[in-house]
């Protein structure tokens, strides 16, 4: 296939993906009034409700309908692990934020990767109550909606606000409050998506947390578009395997952290 029927069928893929997740947010909108169904998983504070699993499996049915062969790495249902990361493997997180979901009806996104052989190749983070889709990878660059962004500027650790995970924060989880407190400020949102659109912004200059892959699939396409860097909190590579501390940050701050706090 040539560059440009190459090229043509990326964005096919793009405008189906677009579709499905804006049809995954107005379901979900479509909800909003409803009193839903919550059981527990690992604990009192995590939550999954009918609305998380009706829209996965909304997902999982839209991508096997059109790629029958590929794999899905997803939250609920018992599809997270994928011991595997050969191939095509779409990583789905139904709603990021659930808390959020439940508690307020808003702050919360729902996220979708594609990966092919391990690298990441499109992103999509949707903040559902503000309808706006970021979107892109490495043959896009990063869109807000039909809006091309361009970088945002790569302030030092103390030159900006910082993304933080509130318990790692407190209990100085491996130096997260040492780093929170060389930044200007932390932020906690309670949703990684919404952190890493801070970080699409420029709103934030790095983020902290306790991340799945489904947590950071998306958003590591996305950011890395723009020269963040991430990788575990102890310097490692992600795993894909999963929960892990997760940092990533400006090059600028990034390699402070690694300097200063990353042994
Ligand atoms: C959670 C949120 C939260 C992060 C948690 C995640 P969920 O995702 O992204 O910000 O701190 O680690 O599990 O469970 O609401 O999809
Ligand atoms: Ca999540
Ligand atoms: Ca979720």
């Amino acid at each position: 296939m040539n560059n440009s029927m190459e090229e043509e069928k990326s964005k096919a893929l793009v405008e189906l993906i677009y579709s499905w997740i804006q049809e995954a947010g107005s379901r979900i909108r479509s909800h909003l009034n409803e009193e839903l169904t919550v059981s527990t998983k690992n604990g009192r504070d995590d939550i999954v409700t009918n609305v998380d699993k009706e829209t996965q499996e909304f997902l999982i049915r839209k991508i096997l309908e059109k790629f029958p062969e590929d794999k899905i790495l997803a939250e609920e249902n018992g599809l997270d692990r994928c011991l595997d990361m050969s191939g095509r493997v779409w990583i789905i997180d139904p709603i990021d934020g659930t808390l959020n979901f439940y508690f307020q009806r808003e702050n919360f996104a729902v996220m979708l990767a594609l990966y092919v052989d391990g690298i990441g190749k499109l992103g999509f983070i949707y903040n559902v109550m503000r309808e706006e889709l970021y979107w892109g990878g490495a043959e896009f660059g990063v869109y807000c909606n039909q809006t091309k962004l361009s970088a945002p500027k790569e302030p030092r650790l103390e030159d900006g606000l910082f993304g933080m995970n509130s318990a790692m924060y407190v209990q100085n989880t491996l130096h997260a409050h040492d780093i929170g407190i060389r930044t200007m400020g932390v932020r906690t949102s309670g949703c990684a998506g919404l952190e890493f659109i801070s970080l699409l912004k420029g709103n934030t200059i790095g983020y902290i947390s306790n991340l799945s892959p489904w947590d950071y699939a998306a958003g590591v396409v996305l950011s890395h578009e723009f020269g963040f860097i991430s990788s575990q909190l102890n310097g490692c590579p992600l795993s894909f395997d999963g929960r892990e501390y997760f940092l990533i940050a400006t090059s600028p701050a990034y390699e402070e952290i690694k300097g200063k706090y990353i042994s």
